[in-house]
């Protein structure tokens, strides 16, 4: 038999970019492989090919021994390739069954029956563990939600060979778990996997085989079981990882932020200090209060009641400008709300810092270009250079020219909300080393992560979130995976 998948000599270059380079692979029936590498290896751009976005590739592609030219999206499906993007693809004003059946419909003749699709799509969402009735508007969904939702919808096709990017970046651990055991029953069936991950447990505990990227070259393929992490990460990053050690702080009594109390839906009250030179973290899953706790912070949603402080004065953010203005930045999750696609990285950076570079209404131009210059360098940031357009950008580079542009506001309060999204092993620590120096010069730092290992390498203090309540505060010595997840379910008493 022929094996499922069968890849010759792929190459893809942008200008200038070589993004693939002559990449070779094969995937068994029912197999499901990782493609791992850094930001920027070419991970998207093989499965993009894949999928039919880039139809000008070099190179052979075989499906089940039949050579294809995957030329359109159209193509692609029809020869039974299922694609989860890094980016969602989902109609956000269109209902969630819409949304399940878009792509059936657009290629169906057939009279649309609305109750018997009410009821199909009702049938994918219960099995995709999805509570959200089908006639939600999907721009009213949370992130996760519509993360689940394109996997169901992918799922729907049943596909030779399913292609998944990154897709637990925005998922709690239950939900990622609700996601494997879906995987397997589609493998059961037969169908491959692509799967591109950044996270080491989640790539060992799925992988049969795994191939790694490095520049646009495959530079490792291996068995799960014949290669470690930390093999893998060697081949990711071509050198050795650096591990910091963990930092002193000392913490100045008087607060930057005092939040005495805040009510903002689902949050009922929280109160909670952050002074300079601190790292807080916050813990919660989706829905718990802790993105709502973000957002109103920064001046995106209007809290029923709020009594803060910044730097002793009173705090009530109105809006995201009025928030920059009083010297607090705030890099969102979602990158897609994050970069403007059509600007250029320079552009992107400086957004939010503009008045810094003007001077009689005149933007310098060259000071500018050096402060972006000095902050690519320090999260490696891959790009063609300072005038290449965002969409050029690899996603977790994307992620990196968020946080560059908050940092360029040189705030006295940062909120960040899952920044090393879809940033690869190596620019995390980049990026956890760029947030110790921050905090090492004062400015007061409030981390929301959805990965627990990430606070307890970076925070000096950890808030758990939980149905609308700070339900637990631990301290660097008292950090305990268990008690936090404990709390993060609501176990805890
Ligand atoms: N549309 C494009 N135009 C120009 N260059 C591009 C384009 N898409 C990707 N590239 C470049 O090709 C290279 C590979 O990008 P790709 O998106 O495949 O990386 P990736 O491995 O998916 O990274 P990440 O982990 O950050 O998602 C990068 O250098 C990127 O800048
Ligand atoms: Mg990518």
């Amino acid at each position: 038999m022929p094996p499922r998948l069968s890849i010759t000599r792929l190459s893809k270059s942008f200008a200038g970019t070589r993004a693939l380079a002559e990449v070779s692979l094969e995937v068994a029936a029912g197999e499901l492989r990782v493609i791992a590498g850094e930001n920027g290896a070419g991970k998207s751009t093989l499965i993009r090919i894949l999928s039919g976005v880039f139809g000008d590739y070099a190179g052979e592609i075989r499906i089940d021994g039949e050579g294809q030219r995957l030329t359109s999206p159209e193509r692609a499906m029809r020869a039974g390739v299922a694609t989860i993007h890094q980016e969602l693809s989902l109609v956000g004003a269109l209902s969630v069954s819409d949304n399940l059946l878009l792509y059936r419909r657009g290629h169906a003749l057939a009279p649309v029956d609305g109750e018997r699709e009410r009821e199909q799509a009702a049938r994918v969402l219960a099995e995709m563990g999805l509570d959200i009735a089908p006639e939600t508007l999907v721009e009213r969904l949370s992130l996760a939600d519509r993360q689940l939702l394109e996997i169901a919808r992918a799922l729907t096709r049943k596909a030779k060979l399913l292609i998944l990017d990154e897709p637990t970046s925005a998922l709690s651990a239950a939900e990622a778990e609700r996601l494997f055991e879906r995987l397997a029953t589609v493998r059961a069936a037969g169908t491959s996997v692509l799967y591109i991950s950044h996270r080491m447990d989640e790539i060992f505990r799925l992988a049969d085989r795994i191939t790694v990227l490095r520049d646009g070259r495959c530079v490792l393929e291996s068995g799960r079981d014949e290669t470690t992490p930390h093999e893998l990460v060697g081949a990711l990053l071509g050198r050795e990882k650096r591990v910091a050690p963990p930092r002193q702080v000392t913490a100045p009594s008087a607060a930057r932020l005092e939040v005495r109390a805040l009510r903002a839906k689902p949050l009922v009250d929280a109160a909670f200090a952050v002074r300079p030179g601190e790292i807080v973290g916050v813990a919660g899953l989706s829905g718990s209060g802790a993105e709502a706790l973000m957002s109103a912070l920064f001046g995106a949603v209007r809290p029923e009641h709020a009594e803060i402080r910044l730097d002793d004065a009173p705090y009530y953010p109105e809006s995201p400008a009025a928030a920059l203005a009083r010297g607090v930045a705030f890099a969102p999750g979602d990158r897609g709300l994050g970069v403007f696609q059509e600007l250029d990285v320079v552009a992107n950076a400086t957004l939010s810092s503009l008045e810094r570079y003007c001077r009689f209404g005149v933007v310098n131009r060259s000071s500018e270009r050096a402060d972006v210059a000095r902050e690519s360098e320090r999260f490696a940031l891959k790009a063609a250079g300072p005038g290449a357009a965002a969409s050029s950008l690899s996603g977790g580079n994307q992620q990196k020219l968020v946080l560059i542009r908050c940092l360029l506001t040189e705030p006295r309060l940062l909120l960040l909300d899952d920044p090393t999204r879809g940033v690869d092993i190596g620019a995390k620590h980049d990026v956890y080393a760029a947030l110790e120096e921050l905090a090492d010069s004062g400015v007061a730092i409030l981390l929301r992560s959805t990965e627990l290992d990430e606070l307890t390498t970076v925070c000096d203090r950890i808030l758990a979130v939980t149905r609308g309540r700070i339900c637990l505060e631990l301290a660097r010595s008292e950090f305990d995976r268990e008690r936090l997840l404990a709390a993060l379910m609501g176990a805890a008493a």
